[in-house]
């Protein structure tokens, strides 16, 4: 299973069939698909909107501790835990049984390392940070799925941008927005409002086909079964797919600091040849190329600035986008949509997204020529 923020799960399912998984099937936060490690290392290394990827151990009911216990006592831990490894236990979703997910948590690590006592001699301690096998238990009213997680480290941790400071967009999310607005490397791309350069450095890697997790490592690499040949194998096939890019990818924020985290970002992504860095205000925007495409995460108002201010920013950003973008699709990811409206356009599609708790709209501006005649 890949999981994913909710709204992502069609763009996510997509990605799986051009992997290959044509039978991929959506729920809700998640894509499951079938494969081998090899399909499992590929799609670590490839999918741009997912979060995880998990191996499914087992699935049943689930609805009181002793059953949980049970099917956690099915699993064969002594295939997936090697002698004087570390494990974790995580659990997520909703059941009656376990309002408290630790509880469920519990249970299963109270199961997995009975198992391991008793067939290795032997038990495995329990390190909830850095954890060798990482087990994940997914919760849904009487029922429960247990899985190993082969990420990690989710994956929108690439690795370009540093951690631990202010997190505007993650690197999925960024990606499906920009999936979902049919970006695939051929359009000339603008991100006027770019911060730290998320969208535009993701639509570099679409353009130059960069795989997304080819920086990182992944947590399957320590599970006992792991083939670090064929891991190998992989990156090397998806450093042969890279390829120059056709289209711009230009990135532009008024704030100095942005601009340098911008530039700093793209280059340790690997696209800093390719995103074109600008120091310049929205109201100045000029358009990458004809059939331009505008995406932008404009600032919401959670963190920055005062809503009045704000308020004009959004009239300011509406008023560019009629004058100076004519002819372009224009995409914003929109936080809050009192200041979206303060834009003065009609958007054309409204997709729900959430941007960690925040539930977010995506919203799209067909740029006709003359829109602001027609606006008027
Ligand atoms: C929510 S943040 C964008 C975050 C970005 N998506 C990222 O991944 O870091 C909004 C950005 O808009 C920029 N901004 C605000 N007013 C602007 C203006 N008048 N012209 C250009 N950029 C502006 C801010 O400096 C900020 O970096």
């Amino acid at each position: 299973m890949a999981t994913c923020s909710r709204g992502l799960e069609e763009v996510l399912r997509a990605e799986l069939v051009a992997l290959g998984h044509e039978e991929a099937a959506s729920g809700r936060g998640m894509v499951s698909f079938r494969g081998d490690l090899a399909a499992v290392y590929r799609a670590n290394l490839w999918l741009r909107t997912a979060t995880r990827v998990l191996r499914l151990l087992s699935e049943g009911p689930a609805g009181t501790r002793e059953a949980l216990y049970e099917l956690a006592s099915r699993v064969p831990w002594e295939e997936v835990v090697a002698r004087g490894q570390t494990i974790m236990v995580e659990s997520a979703g909703t059941a009656p049984a376990f309002r408290n997910t630790g509880f469920a948590s519990l249970v299963v690590k109270d199961a997995a390392v009975d198992r391991l006592r008793a067939r290795l001699g032997s038990r495995p301690y329990v390190d909830r940070k850095l954890a060798d096998v990482r087990i994940h238990v997914h919760l849904a009213s009487a029922r429960a799925g247990i899985a190993l997680d082969s990420s990690g480290e989710p994956l929108s941790h690439r690795g370009y941008r540093p951690r631990g400071g202010p997190a505007p967009l993650s690197e999925t999310l960024a990606a499906g927005v920009l999936l979902l607005a049919g970006y695939d490397g051929t359009q000339p791309l603008l991100d006027p409002m770019a911060g730290t350069g998320t969208i535009a450095i993701e639509a570099a890697l679409i353009a130059t086909r960069a795989a997304p997790g080819s920086r990182r490592s992944f947590a399957c690499e320590r599970w006992p079964d792991h083939q670090p040949a064929c891991l190998l194998q992989a990156r090397q096939a998806a450093r042969l797919r890279r390829q120059p890019p056709t289209a711009a990818v230009v990135a532009s924020d008024n704030e100095a600091r942005a601009v340098a985290a911008c530039r700093r970002n793209a280059r340790e992504a690997g696209v800093g040849e390719t995103v074109k860095v600008e120091a310049k205000d929205v109201r100045e925007l000029v358009l990458p190329g004809p059939g331009a495409m505008i995406v932008t995460n404009p600032p919401y108002g959670e963190r920055l600035g005062d809503p009045a201010e704000l308020a004009g920013l959004y009239r300011d950003l509406g008023d560019a986008l009629k004058r100076r973008a004519s002819g372009a699709t224009a995409w914003l990811l929109a936080g809050n949509l009192e200041l979206a409206k303060s834009i003065g356009l009609r958007a054309s599609r409204r997709i729900v997204l959430f941007n960690g708790p925040i539930e977010c709209r995506l919203l799209r501006f067909d740029l006709y020529e003359g829109s602001r005649e027609l606006e008027r």
